[in-house]
């Protein structure tokens, strides 16, 4: 029987001490202590700094080129957006997070990705701590399948979840939320960050000596503050997350970590009436609604992962009727977003210090790339301005604190991208490498220097030259 010992963990930021404080010692945040029971392990837990004695540890020194890299081994993931973000398909017993805001949408896309890895790969367990097999069964009727070998157990006690594992020896595993289960041993609710702790190193081990593949679902808050997917990020393989704006159709997946492949790929969706659906040229969908002539809108190509994604940045700048200037920025950064309102204020000469400035990425996807910087510049300029940009032209590029325009990578994919959904012209910095523009062809490149220079080739139709 293993011993329990209790402690104090510090919800912010994991910091844990064997006392009370009502301040954490480690991030300063009030009340944030939670007592926590965690069994203690006689052997060397994980950060633990006592070495093991040789009678507990089997294991030895290997010479890495002796190694054989068969880790490599994927099981195909019949959706491709999703697969994409794995980096091209599940390991075995490899245990995956998938968190995000509750509503978004995680159980839908993994009872998904259930039903058609049962129908390739044989059965599949779906553990619902959280929801009743019949309201899974409503789900997957929604969804139009109900597949033979998607097998539904709603338990929330980890022991009978693991007993239940062994008997079904499913091809893989879903733990829908990780929140709601628990193991009986800790006196802690459920959902503690003891729990979703210990019920994590159990999957975790599970997986690692099964080799079936473990998602687990996990609910987070806007800060991640709630013991959740922040506490498990350290002990999963990899951290899929599922963002977008629930009023909004377009869901991103996003992998912020994978001990697999690399962390920037994205897989694009649309929440439909049949369920997540897969959203195979995002750079139309994001553009579909866009309007005629208004002023205040302007495209920009981020680049999410290696795909270059167009996406319409929309800007609304109106006099300040009290106090302080409002900037508010719905999919891209508030800090970003005041620096170029500084720039367009001090460099470009627009008077922005009495106005107020909205700006919103249409969609709901969120963007942190610089090269974003000129298309709301751009779509910022052209609000208080109140004229209209080129349709046809979109904005690539990083503008700097002096109004400069500095180069962006992977240039002529971005290129690409906007050539091939139409448009005319793609005004660029002039520092930008040659090479790749030089060999396009059907798209007017448009080299300047400065914020200024961008807004006003923005504002002259395209097929003009500037
Ligand atoms: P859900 O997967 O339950 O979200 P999560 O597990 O992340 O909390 O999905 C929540 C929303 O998705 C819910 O408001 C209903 C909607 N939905 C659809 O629009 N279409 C569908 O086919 C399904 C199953 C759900
Ligand atoms: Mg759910």
């Amino acid at each position: 029987m293993a011993k329990t010992r209790t402690k104090y963990v510090c919800q912010q930021c994991a910091h844990e001490s064997p006392g009370y404080y009502g301040r954490c010692p480690n991030c300063g945040s009030w009340g944030t202590m939670v007592e926590t029971v965690e069994a203690s392990r006689p052997t060397a837990a994980a950060g633990s700094r006592s070495a093991p004695t040789r009678a507990e540890s089997p294991s030895s020194v290997t010479r890495l080129s002796d190694i054989s890299s068969d880790g490599e081994q994927r099981i195909p993931v019949a959706i491709d957006e999703f697969s994409r973000v794995l980096g091209g398909g599940m390991v075995p017993g490899s245990l995956v997070l998938v968190g995000g805001d509750p509503g978004i949408g995680k159980s839908t896309l993994l009872l998904q990705v259930s039903t058609l890895h049962s129908s390739l790969q044989g059965r599949v367990l779906y553990v619902s701590a959280e929801e009743s097999p019949q309201q899974i069964k409503l789900r997957a009727e929604r969804l139009r399948v109900i597949p033979d070998d998607l097998l539904v157990l709603g338990e929330t006690d980890m022991g009978q979840i693991l007993a239940h594992i062994d008997t079904v020896q499913p091809s893989m595993v879903v733990i829908d939320s990780i929140q709601t289960v628990f193991v009986p041993e800790l006196q802690s609710a459920a959902g503690s960050v003891g729990q979703v702790r210990e019920c994590t190193s159990r999957l975790m081990q599970f997986a690692k000596r099964s080799g079936i593949p473990v998602m687990i679902v996990g609910h987070v808050t806007k800060e991640g503050t709630i013991a959740g997917p922040r506490v498990l990020e350290h002990m999963v393989d990899a951290v899929l997350y599922l963002e977008g704006d629930r009023y909004h159709q377009y869901r991103v997946l996003r992998a912020v970590k994978n001990r697999f492949g690399s962390t920037d790929e994205v897989g694009v969706f649309e929440m439909t009436d049949g369920g997540m659906q897969e959203v195979s040229n995002p750079s139309q969908a994001f553009l579909q609604e866009r309007s005629g002539n208004a002023s205040g809108s302007a495209v920009a190509v981020p680049l999410e992962g290696s795909r270059p994604i167009l996406i319409e940045v929309q800007a609304l700048t109106t006099a300040t009727s009290f106090g302080n200037p409002r900037r508010t920025a719905t999919g891209f950064d508030l800090n970003r977003l005041q620096m170029l309102i500084a720039v367009l204020q001090q460099r470009v000469g627009y008077s922005l210090g009495t106005h107020d400035v909205f700006i919103n990425v249409v969609g709901g996807l969120r963007v942190g790339e610089p090269a974003v910087d000129l298309g709301v510049i751009a779509a910022v300029g052209s609000s208080h301005a109140g004229k209209p940009v080129d349709r046809h032209t979109v904005f690539i590029g990083e503008v700097g604190l002096s109004g400069e325009l500095r180069s962006v990578s992977q240039l002529d994919r971005r290129l690409n991208e906007a050539q091939k959904l139409g448009f005319k012209r793609a005004i660029i910095p002039s520092t930008a490498y040659r090479g790749p523009t030089d060999r396009l062809s059907g798209i007017e490149v448009v080299r300047v220097s400065t914020a200024r220079e961008a807004i006003e080739a923005g504002f002259t139709p395209s097929g003009r030259s500037v």
